[in-house]
């Protein structure tokens, strides 16, 4: 069984746990396997050449193969790719605790303690990410999954690309191509960085941008820059237009331990939504800001715990 090919007809499909602009996930159990339960993510051929979307699929596949070979937990594992006439098929780790995006919807905002979990193994996933060259460009909760545990997994590199180790070293990217220009941008416009918008430029430091706009949603329930339409959201990313509510619970008497939000964590979220990215906060320097104070970056199983352990 191990080195055959795998079919659709190896999986039992199960009900569909989400879709995106060219695919749709299923939840999906192994035949000879009945414990292993996968996320298959199904992508129509026909689709994918009528939208021109050949290239993404593309470098979705060849970026999980890279990124898989180190076994990283925050990484979404691919196990099989396979496709029949109708359909391309990526296995994918199936992740038991849906999206961060439903989580926080359910408890509207994350407390301190539950924020500083899950951006301590977002900052250490993206360090890998960032490691192996590639840049995520599409960070957002909807894009981070979690397992039974509550342990965090990136997802959906459908929009990445690759940097040389050059790059990797300090030089900046331009994207000027027609492709990545900002008229055809394929990121969300809530998490897209200021250099992007103004330059056509897209850095590792991108994704750092669109890691501080989730810390600053864990804690205020959304992201920091919101419009009415698309326009509105990139002229309050260029300007840094955006506010913390910091008393918004103050009227809640009944001992909200959210009440106030730690002047340390809004500290280290001005570091890091910095317009111009060569004064961004690098990953490096974000480890070491003091709300990180305690957290031993070199042990692994520490950063990895569950919400529950
Ligand atoms: N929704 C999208 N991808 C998923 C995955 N890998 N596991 C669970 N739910 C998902």
């Amino acid at each position: 069984m191990k080195y055959r090919k795998r079919t659709a007809s190896d999986f039992v499909f199960k009900e569909e746990l989400g879709h995106g602009s060219y695919s749709t996930v299923y939840k999906a159990i192994d035949k000879h396997d009945l414990k292993r339960v996968y996320a298959i993510k199904v992508c129509s051929k026909a689709h994918i050449i009528r939208e021109a979307k050949v290239k993404y699929v593309t470098i979705e596949k060849n970026t999980l193969n890279l990124l898989a070979r180190e076994n990283h937990p925050g990484i979404v594992k691919l196990y099989y790719t396979f496709h029949d006439a109708d359909n391309l098929y990526f296995a994918l780790d199936f992740a038991a605790g849906g999206e961060l995006l439903s989580l926080l919807h359910k408890y509207r905002t994350f407390n301190e303690q539950l924020s500083r979990h899950f951006t301590i193994q977002l900052i250490d996933t993206v360090e890998y990410i960032h490691s192996k060259g590639v840049i995520h460009r599409d960070l957002k909760p909807e894009n981070v999954l979690l397992d039974k545990e509550g342990r965090l997994m990136i997802t959906d590199f459908g929009a990445a690309t690759t940097v040389t180790k050059a790059e990797l070293d300090g030089e900046s990217r331009n994207d000027l191509n027609a492709t990545n220009s900002t008229s055809s941008f394929v990121g969300t416009a809530e998490y897209v960085s200021p250099e992007l918008l103004l330059y056509n430029k897209c850095t590792t430091s991108s994704d750092i941008w669109a890691l501080g706009c989730m810390i600053y949603q864990f804690l205020e329930g959304c992201p920091p820059f919101r419009g009415s339409n698309e326009l509105k959201t990139f002229e309050k990313i260029v300007e840094l237009d955006y506010t913390w509510n910091p008393n918004k619970y103050a009227t809640n008497v009944n001992g909200n331990s959210n009440k106030n939000i730690n002047p340390m964590i809004i500290d280290t979220v001005r570091k890091v939504l910095v317009i111009d990215d060569n004064e961004r906060i690098t990953i490096s320097d974000l480890k070491r800001e003091p709300w990180f104070n305690g957290i031993d970056w070199n042990n692994k199983f520490d950063i990895w715990k569950g919400i529950f352990t």
